[in-house]
């Protein structure tokens, strides 16, 4: 019988999942049922993690104490981040998942994702000294102390751009980085090394949270000033408009819509030129390609987002894991639950069987 390699796994159905899966077709990404719609803006980030691991509000993410500090400072967040998140289990006396039962697993990773928040914060600050924690509790939202723990301090609108962003972030289904965090999971590591895998597998660009490549583009329209002569030239020489398109969506993303709404509401001055070539770059795809549906992601809205929360791009990666620790703890609880090791097969296309001399 002979068997062919599906390479990037498109649509096999590997998991249940009572978490959350995009709904394609319908444009929209619920937690638990919820739609991010009616969360974001108006549900904190630290709530919506408490919807998403433990289906409640109430029992939401702890903020982080003092207590937890990144074993380095390379100027890259991100690897930070993955470098300490291991160190924190022999550290707090966390045990491994196949030794505990669920109810500890998720405390654990309440822990874990509330030392991610303060070790992405203290790591971006480099080589500056840590803000006080008395100074950093004067935040009331996660956003607002994870800010001050950076800066020193908390504008009321880059927190919210943060928080929002968070929250449309917080969680996408079955995603590189998550099916990463379950494949940890099913071999019975502790949580922080789930965690830790996941945050290496999200660092590369295909994952997403790559809107450095956005706002260049915003910029050359507002220079040009026709957005439609922008995207058709852009066009011409075959080159594609970055944040357009979506491996899943067949429709808008959902989170470009939450984010496109919050950019509006705190008046970000990019929105009339991101608008235009919004509208320039969808009827231009629509155009060239009338049956695949290419419409705005959440790259596109994202960058105007965090752009206005004063996020330098490079660094998206980091406050990007800081949103889908949320997503990650309830997939290893999930995974936890199921108890079984993933463990897929790969079609041997290898030398036929030899003896070792002919290599000599
Ligand atoms: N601009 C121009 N053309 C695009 C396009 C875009 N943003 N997205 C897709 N296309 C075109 C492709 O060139 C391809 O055309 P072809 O058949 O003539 O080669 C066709 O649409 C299908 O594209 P395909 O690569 O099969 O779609 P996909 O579902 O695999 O890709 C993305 C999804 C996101 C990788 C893709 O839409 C893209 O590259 N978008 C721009 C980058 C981006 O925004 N990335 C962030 C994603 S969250």
């Amino acid at each position: 019988m002979s068997t062919t390699a599906n390479l990037g796994l498109e649509g096999v159905v590997a998991f249940e999942t009572e978490i959350a899966e995009p709904d394609k077709e319908g444009s929209a990404l619920r937690y638990r049922g919820v739609d991010i719609e009616e969360l974001a803006g108006s549900v904190p980030f630290e709530q919506v993690w408490g919807l998403v691991v433990n289906e409640s509000l109430e029992r939401e993410l702890p903020l982080p104490g003092p207590e937890c500090r990144p074993v380095s400072r390379t100027g890259d967040a991100r690897a930070d981040l993955q470098a300490t998140l291991p160190t924190l289990a022999p550290a707090w006396g966390i045990e491994q998942l196949v030794d505990i039962d669920a109810d500890q697993a998720r405390e654990d990773l309440a822990r874990l994702s509330s030392a991610t928040l303060s070790i992405v914060a203290q790591a971006l600050r480099g080589d500056r000294p840590d803000v006080p924690h008395s100074e950093v509790t004067r935040g009331r939202t996660a956003a607002e102390q994870f800010l001050i723990r950076w800066r020193g301090e908390a504008d009321e609108k880059q927190a919210k751009a943060l928080d929002v962003y968070w929250v449309s972030a917080a969680e996408h289904g079955m995603n590189a980085s998550t099916f990463t965090a379950r494949i940890a999971a099913s071999t019975g590591a502790d949580c922080a090394a789930a965690l830790a895998s996941a945050v290496g597998t999200l660092s590369g660009p295909l994952h997403g949270g790559a809107p450095a490549r956005v706002l260049p583009m915003l910029d050359a329209v507002a220079e040009v000033g026709d957005p439609d002569k922008y995207v058709a030239d852009l066009l011409a020489r075959g080159e594609r408009i970055m944040g357009f398109g979506h491996r899943v969506y067949r429709a808008e993303d959902p989170r470009a819509r939450v984010l496109k709404r919050t950019a509006r509401e705190l008046g970000s001055p990019r929105v009339d030129v991101a608008e235009g070539l919004e509208r320039a770059a969808i009827a231009a795809l629509r155009e060239k390609y009338p049956d695949r549906p290419l419409e705005t992601n959440v790259e596109f809205w994202g960058a105007v987002v965090l752009e206005l929360a004063e996020v330098p791009a490079a660094i998206t990666p980091a406050l990007f894991a800081c949103a889908r620790t949320a997503g990650w703890s309830a997939h290893i609880v999930e995974q936890k639950l199921t108890g079984r090791l993933i463990r897929p097969s790969a079609v041997y296309t290898g030398p036929a069987e030899r003896p070792l001399d002919s290599l000599r």
